[in-house]
């Protein structure tokens, strides 16, 4: 077996060689089983998927579109029985809808040209979007889908929420149909996300400003937020169909997405809440911990160029042995934001009303206002203008924090943090909180590795010597720390034309001299993007999500691919001619049984 050459790595397994083809590839050795596709029913009277009959309807009761962010809470207490939650992030209509896109060819240059949507197309869409929360079981060795579960749960864009925290009922939050400011349809663009200690699902709302269209009534006091977070780009097609995806219309409702959205499993009727008091930006995740007093700390990852690493510290403490008295621990807490220095200390700073420039003089009348215009309160602090803030991880074995950045190609100068203008591969950050306690507000940082191809001199790019051709990565998304606190790192954008190599998951070495030695353990197929990782207490299980397979990005735009009754790259999962390909959950085993990579 594949070992580092100095050091010893954490991890055992054959590496999977990097490329691009139609299909998924895992190490030797393991099972890599497809669990759960785009269009499975969840319900008993839920329809199978048929992409030529397909309805709102039937998304509703059916698993959603675009699987991101993958956890697992066990029911009574199993590595072999739970409720598997998984976030629908966003829907990609050239590759849900036939005949949607054709080539044309304009000026003698090949473009792509998309047809209007529908409104049950635009209803499908809205279904497809959200999260769902499924039981799973692993009967005769293999992980099963129950269709019936009890607890099987389909949240949507449309699924009634409750506003909650400090922001919930402000003005800024209301709108014709709810004018209380306490109350909204769905939740969307849900990217990364967590399972609190609590065993709740959180949900994080990245990239709202898509869905809103329109423009905003002259002198609205909102224009300067609006722009921070780039709405309304009118990426969706939606608002022609819903006003309040109309600026012009409901100038209020984009304030009401941007949030952590909470879900109470336990109760398929329960509603979710949003909770404020984590603050309003483009959320990536919310990976928690339990620090030395109970307090509970949420990692937050803010996903733009030059936006923020934040964290939320709850003033309740964690209760063990009462799950309802943790049930709104996120309403009341600090939220604070990352500013890090050169020498390698960090300050975590508070974001709180009255505290320093955020006072009526800078247009804070409250604490509601400093939430919903995080990024604009951060800005005054003074934190650290990262590059993409994606999924952070705090992990519970040696008390450190990773930090994933993804790229920015923007940067024109480095500075400690972000050491590569121009950076095109990502980094990991490597925080140290002081005396191993997840609530301090003055630690320490280092980078853990800086991504891209070691064989490039001028990618500037940091794994060890131990990292083969097939181990570098570039774009670090989603990650996990598994039980023996060994990171794993998925990636989104590794470019099959300039790198010859799909997005995937890696093995990541954090300790000793193996530390920065990377292996590739999974592949997905062309076009897709990898998301989730999640492994189950005894690291037997793992579960990953592919993401939009088959979507040729820079290849589909060059090459036209446009949509799978024509020439697509792939149809994974079924490679059946009458399906299309579709974003799936993957379940992946040792043959023979045992802990993964060990
Ligand atoms: Fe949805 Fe930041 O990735
Ligand atoms: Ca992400
Ligand atoms: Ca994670
Ligand atoms: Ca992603």
């Amino acid at each position: 077996e594949a070992r580092a050459e100095t050091g010893k790595s954490a991890f055992s397994f054959d590496e999977v060689e990097a490329g691009v083809d139609d299909t998924h590839h895992v190490a030797a050795g393991y099972d890599a089983e497809v669990l759960l596709r785009w269009g499975d029913p969840l319900f008993a009277d839920a329809p199978d998927f048929d992409p030529s009959a397909q309805s709102a309807a039937a998304q509703a009761r059916q698993f959603g579109y675009n699987n991101d962010y993958v956890g697992f809470i066990p029911l009574d207490g199993s590595n072999e029985h739970g409720l598997l939650v998984v976030n629908h992030e966003y829907t990609n209509p050239h590759l849900m809808f036939a005949g949607l896109v054709s080539v044309v060819e304009k000026d003698g240059k090949k473009k792509l040209e998309q047809k209007t949507l529908s409104k049950e197309q635009v209803d499908i869409e809205i279904a497809a979007h959200g999260g769902t929360v499924v039981e799973i079981r692993k009967d005769g060795g293999k992980w099963q889908v129950v269709r019936d579960g009890k607890l099987n749960r389909r949240i949507t864009a449309d699924t009634p929420m409750e506003i909650t925290g400090p922001a919930a009922g402000h003005d800024r939050l209301k709108t014709l149909a709810d004018p209380t400011g306490t109350k909204v349809l769905g939740t969307v663009n849900n990217c990364a996300g967590g399972v609190t200690p609590w065993g709740t699902y959180v949900m994080a709302e990245e990239n709202i400003h898509g869905y809103f269209s329109g423009e905003l009534p002259a002198g609205h006091r909102e224009a300067q937020n609006y722009e921070r977070l780039g709405i309304p780009e009118g990426s969706y097609e939606w608002a022609a169909h819903y006003d309040r995806y109309d600026v012009g219309k409901e100038p209020n409702e984009p304030n009401r997405f941007g949030w952590i959205v909470e879900v109470d499993v336990n109760d398929p009727t329960s509603t979710p809440k949003k909770r404020t008091a984590l603050g309003r930006f483009k959320h990536e995740g919310a990976e928690s911990i339990v620090a030395k007093d109970g307090r509970v700390v949420f990692y937050l990852g803010d996903d733009e160029r030059f936006d923020y690493v934040y964290k939320f510290v709850t003033t309740g403490r964690f209760n063990p042995d009462d799950r309802a008295a943790n049930l709104n621990l996120l309403d009341d807490g600090t939220l604070h934001v990352a500013k890090f220095a050169e020498d390698g200390t960090m300050e975590w700073l508070p974001l709180v009303f009255g505290q320093g420039p955020l006072t009526a003089e800078n247009g804070f009348e409250s604490q509601a206002d400093v939430l919903i215009e995080t990024r604009r309160a951060a800005d005054l602090l003074g934190a650290t203008r990262m590059d993409r803030p994606e999924d952070i991880q705090p992990n519970p074995v040696n008390g450190k924090v990773y930090v994933m950045l993804t790229n920015n190609t923007k940067r024109e100068e480095a500075d400690a943090a972000n050491p590569r203008a121009k950076n095109a591969f990502g980094h990991i950050i490597e925080i140290t909180e002081a005396d191993g306690d997840f609530t301090a507000t003055k630690s320490r940082w280092d980078v853990l590795l800086k991504c891209g191809d070691p064989s490039v001199a001028e990618v500037g790019a940091s794994f060890s010597t131990a990292t083969t051709a097939n181990g570098w990565f570039g774009m670090p998304d989603n990650c996990a720390v598994d039980s023996s606190g060994r990171l794993w790192v998925s990636t989104d954008g590794n470019s099959p034309k300039a790198t010859g190599r799909t997005d995937g998951l890696w093995a990541v070495d954090t300790e000793g001299d193996a530390r920065a030695t990377s292996r590739l353990f999974f592949r997905v197929p062309v076009g897709a993007e990898m998301c989730g990782p999640l492994l189950t207490a005894d690291d037997e299980t793992m579960f990953v999500a592919v993401q939009h397979p088959g979507d040729g990005g820079e290849d589909w735009k060059e090459f036209g691919r446009p949509s799978y009754y024509e020439d697509l790259s792939t149809r994974w999962p079924d490679f059946s001619p009458d399906l299309p390909t579709r974003p799936s959950v993957v379940v992946i085993t040792k043959q023979g049984g045992g802990k993964i990579a060990s």
